[in-house]
């Protein structure tokens, strides 16, 4: 598949709460979008009182079953036009750029960089002090300097834009589908 405008958006979510509900919300307002859950990402959308079953009958969601990362040929099959990883746990993204690729949202990042497809990425703890919501409520929440070094250096890989908020995201979005639905093939 050589046209981006037969492919779809790959959207991977790892298990953090933070911007958890807004993500959804902007992949909901979306059309050709496959979604793609870490096994922490299946729990926490539980635990937020998000319906999976819901999710499901919107749009294809593939769970994190296999030790091989078996929906990663989709990128192979050239299915997809980009990779969004939002929101990135902390963990998700000390994988990354590590380059380790033992989940399904690992892997998909792994495997998109490897088929030069770009990958938009919002990394959870990207600031010193931030307030996230948790199942109880609003909390505070201090990154260790590892996991923000760890965005900077994320911030450095080929075909990966980081984004610092969900007005960033929501941008690198547009900018990206506009981009695609002008180019010739
Ligand atoms: C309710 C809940 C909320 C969480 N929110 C976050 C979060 O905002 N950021 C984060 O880095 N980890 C968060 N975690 C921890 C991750 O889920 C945990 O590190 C998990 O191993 C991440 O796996 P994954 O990166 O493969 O999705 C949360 C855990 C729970 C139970």
């Amino acid at each position: 598949m050589d046209n981006p405008k037969e492919k779809k958006l790959a959207w991977a979510i790892s298990g953090s709460g933070h911007y958890l509900r807004e993500c959804l919300e902007i992949i909901r307002g979306l059309e050709q979008v496959d979604l793609f859950l870490s096994a922490a990402a299946a729990e926490v959308l539980r635990m937020y009182g998000h319906d999976l079953a819901a999710l499901r009958s919107q749009l294809r969601v593939y769970s994190d079953t296999t030790a091989s990362s078996v929906p990663v040929e989709f990128l192979y099959q050239g299915n997809y036009h980009t990779m969004v990883i939002a929101p990135a746990t902390s963990n998700t993204v000390a994988k990354m750029v590590w380059g380790i690729s033992d989940t399904l949202v690992t892997n998909m990042y792994a495997q998109a960089g490897k088929c030069r497809v770009k990958s938009i990425v919002f990394a959870c703890d990207n600031e010193p002090e931030i307030e996230s919501e948790a199942p109880v409520g609003m909390v505070k929440v201090y990154p260790r300097r590892i996991d923000l070094e760890n965005v900077e250096r994320l911030k450095e890989f080929e075909a990966t834009t980081v984004v610092a908020d969900m007005n960033a995201l929501r941008q690198a979005l547009k900018d990206r589908l506009d981009w695609l639905s002008t180019s010739s093939s």
